[in-house]
């Protein structure tokens, strides 16, 4: 089995401890160096970190010494990056500069026309990109980045549907967890017993990015799908999940609402042949329960990587309708950057 010495830049965030939990006894992936900010630098993970997980903080990492985010303090093959966005940028350029491939769930990068925003079951096609950057002369240092957590499991449901029928046009809104925004996050008091109509921000990452993701591969560059995305992004009093309300227009109009469900229930996605450790079986779960999914009760099937998918209808406006629910911090986030790293070790991306 391959063994890879793992970075994980951010490490003492709500993403980097998802990295931390989710990479404990992962059979190609080990942690061997960990990185955050001047105010944790030369402490112990134990001292340094704020650990929320629900899962006790792994004994051997506890014990690790945080270093500052830079490539020569870190003997690692790759390094995920659960970074603040605000300084991202550069310190995840050097990583790649140096040599030492990232994989990002930071929102930097994401546009960058050489860099892949990639979710495998979505597009792993357009881990090509790679192939067009230039970062590291030596060919051996890439970035691939992930999606907005919304983004993940809105792309996951619909690509069926949008291979199938093609997708003219969406609305949605989404409700959104908690976690979402990292720790402490949202103040107590606007939170409790309440719903805050507006995340700053968020709307136009959801209308922009599933264009990337949906996009195809022309002559080394992605052709952005044309889809307008009307988006209402909602914080809600959950701790973890956030669950999308959809309705979309098809170009192909399906007879029946059976004919959807179908091609949802047959969908194959592209990498269920790779087995890849932290691939969900099925990646998509479609609930013929009107009253599924639920945050508190299905974010955390297959290990929180699993899409769930309910009440899917015909629309009296529009043409369908459905629910989609993905655990924003582990498909959102680091579940989807580890799936990533995957995927690139069985293409053969790491040199
Ligand atoms: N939470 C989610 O559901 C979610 C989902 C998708 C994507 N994301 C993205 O993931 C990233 C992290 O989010 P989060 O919620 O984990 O944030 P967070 O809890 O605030 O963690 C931020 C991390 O960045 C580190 N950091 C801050 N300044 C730094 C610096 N100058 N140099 C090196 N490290 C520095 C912090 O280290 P210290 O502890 O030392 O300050 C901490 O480890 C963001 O880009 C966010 O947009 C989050």
């Amino acid at each position: 089995m391959a063994e890879y010495r793992v970075g994980v830049l951010g490490a003492t965030g709500a993403v980097g401890q998802k990295f931390i939990h989710l990479l404990r006894n992962h059979p190609w992936f080990k942690v061997t160096a960990l990185g955050a900010s001047e105010r944790s630098a030369g402490k112990t993970y134990r001292d340094a970190a704020n650990w929320v997980e629900s899962s006790e903080m792994p004994s051997d990492i506890a014990d690790m010494v945080v270093t500052t985010c830079e490539p020569g303090k870190m003997d690692v093959d790759f390094v995920f990056s659960g970074m603040d966005a605000a300084i991202a940028g550069d310190i995840e350029m050097a990583f790649a500069k140096a040599g030492i491939p990232v994989i990002t769930n930071a929102r930097v990068y994401r546009q960058h026309e050489n860099v892949p925003l990639m979710v495998p079951e979505v597009n792993p096609d357009h881990a090509e990109l790679i192939h067009s950057q230039d970062f590291d002369p030596n060919g051996k240092g890439f970035i691939v980045t992930n999606p907005n957590c919304v983004c993940i499991p809105l792309t996951t449901a619909l690509k069926p549907i949008y291979d199938a029928f093609g997708v003219e046009k969406i609305i949605l809104t989404s409700m959104q967890a908690v976690s979402g925004a990292g720790y402490p996050g949202v103040p107590s008091l606007d939170i409790l017993c309440n719903i805050v109509p507006y995340i700053g921000g968020e709307e136009e990452k959801i209308a922009l990015e599933p264009l990337k993701l949906l996009g195809t591969l022309e002559n080394g560059k992605v052709k952005f799908a044309d889809l307008p995305i009307h988006a209402t992004a909602t914080r809600v009093p959950v701790i973890n999940g956030h669950l999308l309300s959809v309705t979309a227009s098809l170009k192909k109009k399906p007879a029946s609402i059976d004919e959807v469900i179908d091609v949802v229930k047959n969908w194959k996605s592209p990498i269920d042949d790779l087995n890849l450790p932290s691939a969900p079986k099925p990646p998509v779960r479609l609930y013929e329960d009107p009253r599924f999914p639920q945050p508190r009760h299905q974010s955390e099937y297959e290990n929180g990587m699993q899409v769930g998918m309910g009440r899917l209808r015909m629309a009296n406006v529009m043409d369908i309708s459905f629910n989609a629910l993905g655990h924003n911090t582990v498909r959102g986030a680091a579940g989807c950057s580890i799936l990533n790293a995957e995927y690139l070790h069985a293409k053969g991306y790491f040199k």
